[in-house]
């Protein structure tokens, strides 16, 4: 392998891990060195494909790209426009994966444009830690200005900025545990997804996410989804001083786009104001439109204290959490000069400019209402394809264009006792294969396993939103029960699978 000085080499070549010595040598410093992949061999698109998959196997997450690999949709994918792809054998597919933090589809003009205007024109600072900032001024000012529209006693809230959705969860549960010094619980729903750091990992109530890291925050009683009567009881039982604050998703999106009995919402509301629980809306992925609403909160009757925002946010092009509190609450934990919590990036130029750009167009296009019209026919297709093929759909839910396919089992659970999980993962896994050799991505989820969601842009143009629902019409039809998905599977991809799955 050679590694000429600018970085660039032959990609034919062995894996370029190590960095190698020019032989030029700086006054009193060791050889200079050269990395084994410029920058602008990847803008240039020199690396790509194979090596990039090769060098992801050996220094980034294996388990991940083998299942990709096997599951024949590893990519790497290149964006055809902002709402379709390709990958490497040309293959092209809708993309409505994303996991909902692609509001408007890859790189979309008004957004790209807006970023190489901010790259070559802004003379701010990159990281304004000590300074007042115009781009996070006009980011809060905007968002509180959103918010308050809807939940008008957000009027003076403010904003805590951070750099995804489980960090905005962290500050969250710092706001309330500083706002009720003494209460010393939380409570949070079955089914829940709130991240997987360490003080939101606690909230997610998954045991295989969590068993590996017990002890855990203590304190966390967690109920029923969707009944209000469970609330009363824990309330009665902890006695409302006990309880700083009820943590809830307006609509649980990881599980599966579980969307609570009609009341449920405000029945929490009516709870919590009684007994002055504090209530966190984790809207990271329902807000700013994707379920259709700009807050389900808000929308479902609830009137959180605290927000929690991220995904959209960024555009799909920046990492932006934030949190949402009123003066009272937030005064206490960002009181001592940010000693008790701050981070380094949050609030960073280039984030927020993307943040307000991202907003503006949001609402410019009132994406939230085109949402709830194409997630409305999409859900009416989805429940004709689900009468039509009840032996692939076991159920599809949505709102907006938060979309959900629940497949059944490609085989009975119980013909491999003990391994109905793994039988549950295949399934889902071959639910996303199948759809994406139709001609669509969608997202798998960990925390339901047999769920696969289709969460397209908002701004996915009408036909493209058509082509979309007929392809997942045609998968059906392609795969009448579910075990026709299995069926379709190669064997030697079934068995690089397996190999995945126990580890080998
Ligand atoms: C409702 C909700 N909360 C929190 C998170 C965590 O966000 P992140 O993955 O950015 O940490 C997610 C991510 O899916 C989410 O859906």
């Amino acid at each position: 392998m050679s590694i000429a000085k600018s970085g660039s080499f032959n990609f034919a070549g062995q894996s370029p891990t190590r960095l190698s010595s020019t032989g030029s040598s700086d006054a009193g410093s060791d050889a200079a060195l050269s990395l084994p992949i410029s920058a602008s061999d990847v803008l240039e698109a020199r690396y790509t494909g194979k090596a990039a998959l090769r060098d992801e196997m050996l220094h980034g997450n294996p388990v991940l790209m083998r299942t990709l690999e096997a599951l024949g949709m590893v990519g790497p994918f290149t964006m055809t426009n902002p709402w379709e792809m390709t990958d490497p054998q040309g293959h092209s597919t809708v993309n409505a994966g994303g996991y909902a933090a692609i509001p408007f589809g890859d790189r979309y003009p008004p957004l790209a444009e807006f970023v190489s205007r901010y790259a070559s024109d802004d003379r701010s600072l990159g990281l304004p830690q000590q300074s007042a900032s115009p781009w996070r001024a006009a980011l809060e000012t905007n968002l509180i200005a959103l918010v308050s529209r809807f939940l008008p006693q957000h009027a003076d809230s403010k904003v805590f900025f951070s750099n995804s959705g489980t960090e905005a969860i962290e500050a969250a549960i710092k706001f309330v545990k500083a706002a009720r010094p003494k209460a010393r619980h939380l409570i949070n729903f079955y089914g829940a997804y709130h991240g997987k750091t360490f003080g939101s990992l606690a909230l997610t109530p998954n045991p295989e996410y969590q068993e590996m890291f017990k002890p855990l925050m203590p304190n966390i009683t967690t109920l029923p989804f969707g009944d209000s009567s469970a609330l009363e009881s824990a309330v009665r039982k902890l006695g409302a001083g006990n309880i700083a604050a009820v943590f809830l998703e307006p609509i649980q999106g990881e599980a599966g786009v579980i969307v609570p009995p009609p009341n449920f919402l405000r029945e929490v509301n009516a709870i919590c104001k009684r007994h002055d629980i504090l209530i966190v809306a984790d809207e990271i992925q329902t807000g700013l439109g994707r379920a259709g609403e700009w807050f389900a909160s808000a929308a479902g009757g609830l009137e959180p204290d605290i927000i929690t925002l991220a995904k959209p946010l960024g555009g799909g092009m920046a990492a932006i959490g934030a949190t949402i509190a009123p003066p009272k609450i937030i005064a206490r934990t960002l009181g001592g000069f940010g000693k008790r919590h701050s981070n380094t990036f949050g609030g960073n130029s280039f984030s927020m400019a993307v943040g307000l750009k991202s907003l503006e167009i949001l609402v410019s296009e009132n994406l939230p209402a085109r949402s709830k019209r194409l997630g409305a026919l999409g859900l009416e297709a989805l429940q004709a394809l689900q009468a039509k093929y009840p032996q692939t759909l076991e159920a599809v839910r949505g709102s907006g264009l938060l979309m959900a396919l629940q497949f059944r089992t490609v085989i009975p659970a119980k013909a491999i006792p003990g391994l109905g999980d793994l039988v549950s993962e295949l399934s889902g896994g071959l639910g996303c294969r199948v759809l994406y050799t139709g001609g669509v991505t969608a997202n798998f989820s960990l925390s339901a396993k047999r769920v696969i969601r289709l969460t397209p842009a908002l701004t996915i143009p009408d036909e493209t939103f058509d082509t979309m629902i007929s392809r997942v019409a045609a998968t059906m039809e392609r795969n009448p029960t579910a075990n026709h998905m299995l069926r379709h599977m190669p064997l030697d991809r079934l068995v690089r699978l397996g190999r995945v799955a126990f580890g080998m």
